[in-house]
């Protein structure tokens, strides 16, 4: 059992006494590529991070209880904190017309929180996959995910779009998750860093995001406003030609949406042939993009970025949302330490808060783990 798994098991033995049922857990998530496209019904590819959270269930009066933040909560009363996520997901399946008999289950996780690496996910997932066991439901991953995002968008109330559950969900351990978020196909595509000596660097710039209460939501509607003006469904179906069409922040940010959507299929070519060196160019320019034309970068992304370029990386981005939050690199192994000292310096000098980093290996999506009984 994972040590997070072992953390959920113990806190749900110490708040309802008795061993639980089940235990599972689910990941947060980078992206590589494919930004702010998920909400356009277009192409996305991240992948599952060795960071998760995980739930200990078992039958009882109900109850949810959180280890991290040493919290018991009861199990419907929606009150703006970290277990309106299990219950968003409890109400979702009942909207969908499951069952949901009362349960307790006890949260332990290790996702760093609030820095866009998809806690919120994590925790829905972990959840999702846990009940549907625990119930018996049988409802399968792809459903379970259009349910987490369910939960977020209808019950905690953020109007995320759907590759963060997707991710959390459907991800495999040594690959990236393409996803085509209209259709809801997604694949596996293989990526093997360490075969091609390469570091993924992640830096959390610790500046918080909001998500509800920054951009998102405008930029989300732009999109849609975007869309009505070309006579489209979504920006999923313009091409670079209707761009001439748009003025203003709608051509900005539509530009960006078809740019990045190209983008995400031409870097999975590139991973295919192994060109880390396409990718990385397709890294830079997701990331310019982003920063010029979606206008969801900060100073903080954008130094990294630029240090990062400057002192070997094949490709860096910022990832997530953008707001603040983290940014990636890929970087030769070598070079890790002499990128991650460059940009602790640059944020000095810029007197930024100090960031922080991570090393990531795409790791396994939702599992449940062994009966501990
Ligand atoms: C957040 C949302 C995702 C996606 C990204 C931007 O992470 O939860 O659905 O829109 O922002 O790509």
């Amino acid at each position: 059992m994972r040590e997070t798994e072992q953390k959920a098991a113990e806190a749900y033995e110490k708040q309802f006494g008795g061993e639980p049922d089940l235990i599972a857990s689910a990941p947060g998530r980078i992206n590589l590529i494919g930004e702010h496209t998920d909400y356009n019904g277009g192409f996305v590819l991240p992948c599952a991070i060795d960071r998760r959270i995980a739930v200990a269930v078992g039958k009882g009066e109900g109850g949810l209880y959180s280890a991290d933040f040493e919290e018991a909560r009861e199990p419907d009363e929606k009150n703006g904190s970290w277990a309106d996520y299990p219950r968003g997901v409890a109400w979702a399946m009942g909207e969908a017309g499951h069952e949901i008999k009362p349960f307790e289950a006890a949260f332990a996780g290790d996702v760093p929180l609030g820095s866009g690496l998809s806690s919120s996910a994590a925790i829905e997932a972990a959840t999702a996959l846990a009940l549907d066991a625990h119930f018996g439901l049988d409802i399968g991953r792809k459903d379970l995910a259009v349910l987490c995002q369910r939960a977020e968008n209808d019950y905690v109330g953020v109007a995320s779009g759907i590759m963060d559950q997707f991710a959390s969900l459907l991800c495999e351990a040594g690959t990236a998750l393409l996803v085509d978020c209209r259709s809801l196909e997604a694949k596996c595509v293989p990526l093997d860093l360490a075969a091609a000596g390469l570091t993924l660097i992640v830096c959390d710039t610790r500046v918080e995001r909001g998500l509800a209460d920054t951009g998102y939501n405008d930029r989300r509607s732009t999109c849609e406003r975007a869309a009505r003006t070309l006579g489209i469904e979504e920006l999923r179906d313009a091409g670079e030609g209707d761009l001439n069409r748009l003025s203003g922040e709608e051509l900005k940010r539509a530009r960006h949406v078809v740019s990045e959507n190209a983008r995400v299929l031409e870097a999975v070519e590139a991973l295919k042939n192994n060109d880390f060196h396409e990718f990385g160019r397709l890294m830079y320019a997701s990331h310019a993009s982003l920063r010029d034309d979606y206008e969801v970068s900060t100073p903080e992304l954008d130094t990294f970025v630029q240090t990062a370029e400057q002192h070997g990386a094949k490709g860096a981005r910022l990832t997530g949302a953008g707001f603040g939050g983290c940014a990636i690199a890929l970087v030769p192994e070598p070079r890790t330490d002499v990128v991650t000292k460059a940009c602790e310096q640059a944020f000095a000098q810029a007197n930024f808060k100090d960031p922080a980093f991570y090393e990531f290996v795409p790791a396994a999506g939702a599992e449940l783990a062994e009966n501990p009984g």
